[in-house]
């Protein structure tokens, strides 16, 4: 097969990214994580390209600090053009790679004919990403399921990425389930149709050539690495977002890092510039606490640690001195 794209190793290897999450992948939680691991590639939630083009105010949409680097913008959308827009400006930002959303089972994406409902469409696809190649000089990957209703078979999916591959997709990262388009919500597409690993391992069989990574259910760093053995990369969604802090050793045991991996308290600590920055902007405490929140379990008087934060942290007015004190709290503690 004759692809345009990049080969495994003209590209970036990140081996592990945060996945894309609506309302929990903003720039506050991709701070948090990047305390937790230097070297993953971290996901922006989907930015739908139209929503872009019509947007008075494109910096709310795109900002993100220096810091969050290696950093992938999700892009939502079936329109060519505004795509091919939508990643210029990407590019111009400062991303790293773009990514397309075929996977997002949601009726309301679906009314506007892009997320997974795409997977039925290759041809669009194929369009869509020749657009962005063409505007751009970073990378563009594709998440997408195993297929949709019944568009589930493994040559049809062979032949969407062979489509996608043409037409220059850079790498594939792969929801190792069907999404049904009719009957279940997002939520029940992400746990009723069961995780088929080795429906990926196959596809990655017959195109040994194609940077592909598998997502879905991978909940722990050993997990990670077992997925390393075959796939070119893990992404994990929901574990890292409930649980931050099992994550701390990525660097170390993925990437071979030597450096030590930060406590709870000077993780907290080390977001407290970024917060005081939003305080400033006048921006809530809760839109950080709340992910912080996640980095409080699996030690004594949690719930209660938990608790404190969040019922100080959602009054309007919250200043930095409550997170000050959680952190001193944990340090005092030894976390
Ligand atoms: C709250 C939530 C929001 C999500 N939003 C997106 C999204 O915007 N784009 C996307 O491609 N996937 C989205 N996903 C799917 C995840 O990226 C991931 O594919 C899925 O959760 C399976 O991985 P996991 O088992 O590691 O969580 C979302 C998942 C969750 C839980």
């Amino acid at each position: 097969m004759i692809s345009k794209s990049f080969k495994a190793n003209e590209i970036a290897n990140y081996r592990l990214s945060i996945a894309p999450m609506m309302d929990c992948t903003d720039r506050h939680f991709r701070v948090l994580m990047r305390q937790i691991t230097k070297k993953s590639l971290l996901y922006t939630e989907m930015i739908v390209a139209q929503a872009l083009h019509y947007s008075k105010n494109r910096s709310k949409l795109l900002d993100f600090d220096e810091i969050e680097h290696p950093i992938a913008i999700q892009l939502g959308g079936d329109n060519p053009k505004l795509l091919a827009e939508a990643a210029q400006m990407a590019e111009d930002w400062g991303y790293d790679e773009i990514n397309l959303n075929v996977g997002c089972p949601s009726p309301k994406v679906k009314s506007g004919n892009f997320g997974a409902c795409l997977m039925g469409k290759p041809q669009i696809v194929a369009k869509c990403i020749e657009a962005m190649k063409n505007s751009c000089k970073i990378p563009i990957t594709v998440k997408h399921r195993l297929g949709i209703d019944n568009l589930d078979s493994d040559e049809y999916l062979m032949q969407f990425v062979d489509n996608c591959s043409i037409a220059g997709a850079d790498r594939f990262i792969v929801h190792a389930r069907k999404a049904w388009l009719n009957g279940l919500n997002p939520k029940e597409n992400r746990t009723i149709p069961p995780l088929e690993y080795e429906r990926v391992q196959k596809l990655k069989n017959k195109r040994p050539g194609l940077i592909i990574e598998l997502n879905g259910g991978i909940n722990t760093i050993k997990e990670c690495i077992q997925t390393l053995k075959t796939f070119d990369g893990a992404m994990v969604g929901r574990a890292a977002y409930s649980h931050p802090y099992i994550w701390t050793k990525i660097d170390s045991m993925i990437y071979g890092q030597k450096e030590k991996y930060l406590s709870r308290s000077t993780i907290i600590k080390k977001i407290i510039p970024f917060a005081e920055k939003h305080l400033e902007n006048d921006g809530r405490l809760w839109h950080i606490s709340k992910h912080i929140i996640n980095l409080i379990e699996n030690i004594p008087n949690a719930k209660i640690l938990r608790q404190e934060l969040s019922e100080k942290c959602q009054n309007k007015k919250a200043d930095i001195s409550i997170l000050k004190k959680i952190a001193q709290q944990l340090e005092d503690a030894g976390h």
